[in-house]
């Protein structure tokens, strides 16, 4: 993957070559700055590689046009970005409602009250993100990402800003819902003994990828 114009592009991922299966719990670690966020953005179809290809159950994304893009990911993809990406004029329940309204769900209110309770927000449903703690907004944007029980579950440090207890809940969260379903967990984290909770480890540096399968999960 390169960043920037053709004279002068900035090479960022290096010939990556990997596969994910339906289930896969899968961390993704390395410095700051090592291309974490860049292969989420890919993952999520929200980047175009500059060669080569992404797959998603047969479908090569770069196939698909941008409205076919926006049906696809609306249908199957949950997304926590690094900086949750709330929409301020929106309430918590009406931003974690948001992928079930868009998709036309009649009971979107409900289910998103549902999940925001679940992410220990119940008594926040009315706050616009501005009136919300950094942690409370991550926590919004994982509710709005989880709401319409995705099959792929992009979350980019899901736990950066949370502390030790909360960030705790929001993992386990998320590995209850991956538990429950069959969907594919990819999580970009800093936090060890999260990434340590996933079957597959990929460690970038240097733009180059280093994939460990099927670890001994330490929970
Ligand atoms: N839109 C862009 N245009 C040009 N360069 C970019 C762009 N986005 C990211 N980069 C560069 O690509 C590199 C990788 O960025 P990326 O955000 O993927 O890193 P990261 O591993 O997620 O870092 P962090 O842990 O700090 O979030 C960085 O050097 C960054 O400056
Ligand atoms: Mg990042």
């Amino acid at each position: 993957m390169e960043y920037g114009q053709e004279d002068k592009p900035l090479r960022v991922l290096d010939n990556l070559n990997f596969t994910m299966h339906g289930g896969d719990t899968v961390a993704i670690v390395g410095p700051s700055g090592s291309g974490k966020t860049t292969l989420l953005q890919l993952l999520a179809a929200l980047e175009q590689p500059s060669s080569g290809y992404i797959e998603l159950d047969k479908q090569k994304l770069s196939t698909l046009s941008t409205d076919e893009l926006a049906d696809f990911r609306r249908d199957n993809m949950g997304i926590v970005f690094q900086s949750f990406h709330l929409i301020d004029s929106l309430s918590a329940l009406a931003n974690a409602a948001l992928p079930l309204d868009i998709a036309g769900h009649v009971d979107a209110l409900p289910r998103a009250k549902k999940m925001l309770e679940s992410v220990g927000l119940g008594h926040r449903v009315n706050h616009y993100p501005q009136q919300l703690s950094g942690g409370e907004q991550q926590r919004v944007a994982i509710a709005r990402a989880l709401v319409h029980q995705p099959r792929l579950i992009l979350a980019d440090e899901p736990t950066g800003n949370l502390d030790e207890n909360t960030g705790k809940m929001v993992a386990d969260l998320l590995f209850d819902l991956h538990a429950q379903s069959q969907a594919t967990l990819v999580i970009v984290t800093h936090d060890m003994r999260l990434a340590k909770r996933c079957k597959k480890l990929f460690c970038l540096e240097k733009g180059k990828l280093i994939v460990e399968e099927n670890r001994d999960l330490l929970v």
